[in-house]
């Protein structure tokens, strides 16, 4: 029973900390984890390379269903090829929101996301995890933090990469992208009604990821 395999869904808009916090949550417990925006970020940097518009829904589902994506030891592969750093840039984070937007595209993508559930457990993070793809998640974490503490951590991991940054714009970058997650009509990003709400403006990523295992063995002993 698919059902009796552990997950816990961590939801939030970008640059919340979603993905360190549940890369550690998942290697904490011994469970797999779903990096889900990278796939969305995939999907924009193949189709971008293809020449395919990012508004059109139907070519963009196509060349989607005929990637073979892999994840490795943080390592991201798409057709055997190391595609790590060209989609973590600011262009493929857009490109993937505006990806992101279309049904037909997050409709393609559902088995694949689905593939990583598996024994032990999961740790997905993403917009949608909580709300649509494991609706039966046993944890549901809804973690978030202002734009400027949200921008702020951006910007300075970029200027910790000797990458150059510019934190205005990467604020407004960040407010444009949440705006066109929580609005869009096919699985936005929103809180599940029974989700945890994480602020993190006053939470160091420790402190976040022990929270959440408190709650999650809280929900196990019950
Ligand atoms: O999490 P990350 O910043 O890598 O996600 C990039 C974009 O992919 C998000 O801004 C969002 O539009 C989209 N995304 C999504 N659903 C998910 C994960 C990411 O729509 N489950």
């Amino acid at each position: 029973m698919l059902d009796a395999i552990p997950v816990i869904a961590i939801d939030g808009p970008s640059a919340s900390g979603k993905g360190t916090v549940a890369q550690f949550v998942a290697e904490r417990l011994g469970f797999h984890y779903l990096d889900s925006g990278a796939l969305y970020r995939i999907v924009a940097w193949a189709t971008h390379k293809k020449n395919i518009d990012w508004s059109n829904a139907t070519a963009v589902a196509e060349c989607a269903k005929t990637l073979v994506i892999r994840f490795s030891n943080n390592q991201v592969f798409l057709n055997n090829q190391d595609v790590t750093a060209d989609i973590r840039t600011e262009k493929m984070g857009k490109g993937a929101s505006e990806v992101a937007v279309h049904a037909p595209l997050r409709a393609a993508l559902h088995d694949l996301q689905h593939s990583f559930h598996k024994f032990p457990g999961l740790v997905a993070d993403g917009r949608d995890m909580g709300t649509v793809v494991f609706p039966n998640a046993q944890l549901k974490i809804f973690l978030t933090a202002s734009a400027e503490v949200r921008a702020k951590r951006r910007y300075d991991q970029l200027v910790g990469k000797n990458e150059s940054a510019n934190y205005e714009k990467i604020l407004l970058d960040l407010q444009e992208r949440d705006a066109r997650d929580k609005s869009r009509t096919s699985a936005p990003l929103i809180m599940a009604d029974d989700a945890i709400l994480l602020e993190a403006d006053n939470l160091t990523i420790p402190q976040e990821i022990d929270l959440i295992l408190k709650k999650y063995q809280g929900k196990m002993c019950k």
